[in-house]
């Protein structure tokens, strides 16, 4: 063992939120709760596959034509399509001047990977500012990719609201051209977006200084469980002509986690430019992964072309949002999407997660999409605890 070449590697940190999954995994009690990862689970606790996922996916399993070839570089065409679509809406000029270039990349993740990376290559400013807070992944992910990362103020902790004078006065001051990380709705870790008015400001102020959008949408349906109008931040930027990049992630509105799916777009001036900006996609993609993968982009294909599994999907997503809403506290209920901010301390998540197997991360963070009717009283109990014996 001694005299391992790796001996002098030291162990890294667990990952802060997949960090959480590990230790309740580890936890035998019957009662315990993860609220750490962002995913939708049963009345149970068990994870939930949409009712028209397995339809889709049996869809593909019954077609004898569907063969295991490589994807091109670029991904499932059909897929690429839907998804740009799917977030810049139906009708938008964009698509129809053929000035949008999309690619499949892996989930969200591997689309802001991509897309950093595509910029750092390409675009003359190197700088992105992210929200502060904003995923815990992003300024990893853009430093990886090259970029050099700032924050921009976003949330107020006083008013548990939008920081929006201090997110004005940063991006104000932000260099012309420099990248702007934007959530398109339901900010993680916050729940807080601006209002249409707000992002309306942003908008301006942003194209004034030449700013470009980056939007990670990773919540598509969440915010107000209607999927156009959570774009709707997104189609403001595309409906003044501007340039725009946007990474849109299927794991959490489908329930694909684990696929991987998602896809890059980037909204261009004009066709021949969006071609070449796909050519260059496609360097960046290449020696990275090669191709991504066919099985969970058929599936969102399948469901996304299909008028039937189209509506049945956007019913069964809405459904599972009702589920889960507690009671009485207020500034949890206003939040939006799929986490929240409880309020509690470091201190009282270590208690809850110690005493009554609750599980979050260290900010006091929960994924709503976690509870259910029946875990609700032994958060509350929990939180209850918490708050009265731990400062
Ligand atoms: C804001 C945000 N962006 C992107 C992602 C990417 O997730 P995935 O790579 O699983 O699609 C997440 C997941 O939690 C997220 O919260």
């Amino acid at each position: 063992m001694a005299d391992s070449v790796f001996a002098n590697v030291v162990r890294a940190p667990e990952d802060p939120i997949l960090g959480v999954t590990v230790a309740y995994n580890k936890d035998q009690s019957p009662v315990k709760l993860n609220l750490g990862v962002g995913a939708y689970r049963t009345e149970e606790g068990k994870p939930l596959v949409l009712n028209v996922v397995r339809k889709a996916e049996q869809l593909l399993v019954n077609d004898p034509s569907r063969v295991k070839e490589y994807l091109p570089i670029t991904g499932l065409a059909d897929f690429n399509k839907l998804s740009a679509k799917l977030i810049l809406g139906a009708n938008s000029p964009a698509i129809q001047e053929n000035r949008v270039t999309t690619v499949q990349c892996l989930s969200g993740t591997g689309s802001l990977r991509v897309g950093g990376e595509f910029l750092a290559k390409h675009y003359h400013e190197k700088t992105i500012y992210i929200p502060l807070p904003t995923w815990g992944n992003h300024p990893k992910i853009f430093t990886l990719a090259g970029l050099s990362v700032k924050t921009y103020r976003y949330y107020d902790p006083n008013t548990r609201g939008l920081d929006f004078s201090g997110l004005l006065e940063d991006l104000g001051n932000a260099p012309s051209g420099a990248i702007v990380l934007l959530h398109a709705c339901a900010h993680n870790p916050t729940g807080v977006d601006p209002t249409s008015d707000q992002w309306e400001q942003i908008r301006q102020l942003m194209r004034s200084k030449g700013l470009l959008p980056f939007f990670d949408s990773a919540y598509q349906g969440f915010a107000s469980g209607n999927l156009d109008s959570d774009a709707g931040s997104v189609r403001m930027f595309v409906a003044d002509g501007g340039e725009c990049v946007a990474a849109q992630s299927y794991a959490k509105n489908m329930g694909l986690y684990g696929e991987r799916v998602g896809a890059l777009s980037i909204v261009c001036k004009s066709a021949d430019v969006a071609a070449r900006v796909e050519s260059q996609l496609k360097l960046v993609i290449r020696p990275m992964y090669s191709n991504p993968p066919l099985h969970g982009a058929s599936i969102v294909a399948n469901i996304l072309k299909d008028g039937e599994l189209y509506t049945e999907w956007t019913i069964e997503h809405f459904i599972y949002l009702l589920t889960g809403t507690p009671g009485d506290w207020s500034h949890i209920v206003k939040q939006i999407g799929m986490f929240t901010f409880t309020g509690l301390n470091t201190n009282q998540v270590a208690f809850m997660t110690k005493e009554y197997h609750v599980y979050m991360t260290s900010d006091g963070r929960i994924s709503m999409a976690g509870l259910s009717l029946k875990t609700i009283p032994h958060l509350a109990d929990a939180i209850h605890a918490a708050v009265t014996n731990v400062v």
